[in-house]
């Protein structure tokens, strides 16, 4: 991915074009890890790339549907809202704010 761009409050992360057809990549945003991933129905989420169950990344786990499965132990995360589908994580991810421009991928961190 290419380096970030500062616009207002929301930060060019890639292009479209840089993710996977559905699956994630992982982008740093003002010092903070983050999973950028397409779904199957090629919406693009943000959410922090840290799982609540143990400090792995959630980047590197499987993108099913709009799930992302954690490859250490398989607690699956609702991309949309962050929340735990199954155990053993029990905590939400932080989500983050999507927006599009063009082919370009913005985020707005949330907090
Ligand atoms: S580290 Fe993610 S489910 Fe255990």
């Amino acid at each position: 991915m290419s380096e970030p761009v500062q616009v207002s409050q929301a930060v060019r992360v890639c292009s479209v074009d840089d993710l996977p057809r559905v699956g994630a990549a992982v982008a740093e945003i003002e010092g903070r890890r983050v999973t950028i991933a397409r779904d199957s129905a090629g919406e693009i989420h943000a959410f922090d790339d840290t799982c609540t169950h143990a400090n792995v990344s959630l980047a590197e786990g499987e993108v099913e549907g709009d799930l992302i499965e954690c490859w250490l132990h398989g607690s699956q995360f609702d991309m949309r809202t962050g929340q735990p589908r199954q155990l053993p994580a029990t905590q939400p991810v932080q989500v983050h704010t999507v927006t599009l421009e063009g082919d370009d991928v913005y985020v707005t961190l949330a907090g």
